[in-house]
């Protein structure tokens, strides 16, 4: 168990993972305490290694640095570099100069690499740290929505190859995660907004209050109130930790929940034409796709849908896709990693907070949801 200290405006998740749990620290309005939290966090820390987005950097990372190389305590050797931004930073070439500049920064095992970043950093930081002698600990600060609720928990680290993503990486955990949600103040709007897929994800998937929480608190998330998102964020983050608890390494089927939506969604983002959707509104699209085949397969009423439709619009996200075509969807999605022997499976909600692994659906049945959602 990990010790919870007291303080106001600093709100906690625990990811039981036995000897390598960790916390979710989420606050608002406290962005100058990190550099403290992560002294407490890792009482031993003498060389932080900062990783982080160079749009990030001046706001956010820059002032990180400063403040874990003056703040009393222990005398802390502090590195810090820039990864440009975007999706082709995670790469091969990128791993390896990140590794090298370790090693010239005179890294060794007690050497702690902080993430600062979206989930591009997250995930390229995360297998740096996971590989470099075979281990060192590391700290994500995300600083995306998408990063905040999904990605940096649970210890998926890794990197692309070309044309595969995701393809190389490590289940490498955190040992902290420090949120701020006035960190979210320079992200611009759509990639905000599409953070918000994910938020309406747990809700349908594993906790009911919460999506009527989220039914009434729709608009006070999109103008991004501190203590709304704060909630929002720590709620996200308790459903991922539950789940991640339970399927570490994805071997039980359980952690495949967080999937709702996703099979669509990835068959989406890869017809829709590069850059053309944002991940969270493909998700939106996909969650939409998925609600319509399970009324169709008779495991959950209109109703459902209705409700999620609503929260989805009232977040400023997209229901539709004007132009889906199954005979273009449908290839792609037979391609997905899920696909077991040419049957395709779906996470599908029976009621809002609780969905089920299908397999063996019908491919007729599928093509009318995609038809449906246009
Ligand atoms: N490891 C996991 O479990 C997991 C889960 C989901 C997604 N991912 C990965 O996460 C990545 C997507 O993450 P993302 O959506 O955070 O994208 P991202 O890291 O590319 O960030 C999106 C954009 O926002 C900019 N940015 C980030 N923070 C900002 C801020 N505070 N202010 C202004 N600009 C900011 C970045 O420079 C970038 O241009 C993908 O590579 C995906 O594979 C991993
Ligand atoms: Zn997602």
């Amino acid at each position: 168990m990990v010790a919870t200290p007291q303080e106001p405006n600093v709100s906690r998740v625990e990811v039981p993972l036995g000897t390598r749990s960790y916390l979710i620290e989420i606050s608002s309005g406290e962005a100058n305490r990190f550099a403290r939290a992560i002294k407490a966090s890792i009482g031993d820390l003498s060389h932080a290694l900062i990783i982080a987005d160079e749009a990030v950097d001046t706001a956010w990372a820059g002032p990180l640095a400063d403040a874990l190389a003056t703040t009393s305590g222990n005398r802390i050797r502090v590195s810090k570099t820039t990864v440009p931004s975007g999706e082709p930073s995670k790469s091969i070439n990128q791993f390896q100069s990140l590794l090298e500049w370790i090693l010239d920064e005179g890294g060794d095992r007690r050497s702690v690499v902080i993430a600062v970043g979206g989930g591009v950093i997250g995930d390229l930081a995360g297998y740096v740290a996971a590989a470099f002698t075979r281990g060192i600990r590391f700290v994500q600060v995300p600083t995306t929505l998408l990063a905040m609720v999904d990605s940096s928990v649970g210890g998926k680290t890794g990197i692309n190859l070309p044309g595969a993503k995701n393809m190389v990486g490590a289940f490498w955990q955190p040992s902290l995660v420090l949120i701020e949600t006035d960190v979210l103040s320079t992200l611009p709007d759509r990639s905000y907004l599409s953070g918000l897929a994910e938020v309406i994800k747990y809700g349908v998937i594993d906790d009911a209050e919460f999506f009527a929480w989220l039914e009434s608190n729709a608009a006070a998330l999109v103008d991004r109130d501190g203590p709304a998102l704060r909630y929002a964020i720590q709620k996200s983050c308790q459903s991922k930790a539950n789940v991640v608890g339970d399927d570490e390494r994805e071997t039980s089927g359980r952690r495949a929940i967080l999937n709702y939506g996703h099979t669509f969604a990835h068959a989406i983002e890869a017809t829709a034409g590069y850059g053309s959707l944002l991940h969270g509104e493909a998700v939106s699209i996909g969650m939409q796709m998925a609600a319509r085949l399970a009324i169709d397969l008779g495991l959950t009423d209109a109703a459902l849908l209705d409700r999620q439709t609503a929260l989805i619009k009232a977040c400023k996200l997209p229901t539709t896709l004007a132009d889906a075509d199954p005979d273009t969807l449908l290839p792609v999605m037979m391609r997905d990693k899920k696909v077991a022997h040419g049957k395709l499976r779906f996470i599908l909600p029976t009621k809002i907070g609780h969905v089920e692994l299908r397999g063996d659906i019908d491919q007729q049945a599928v093509r009318k949801a995609i038809l449906a959602t246009r």
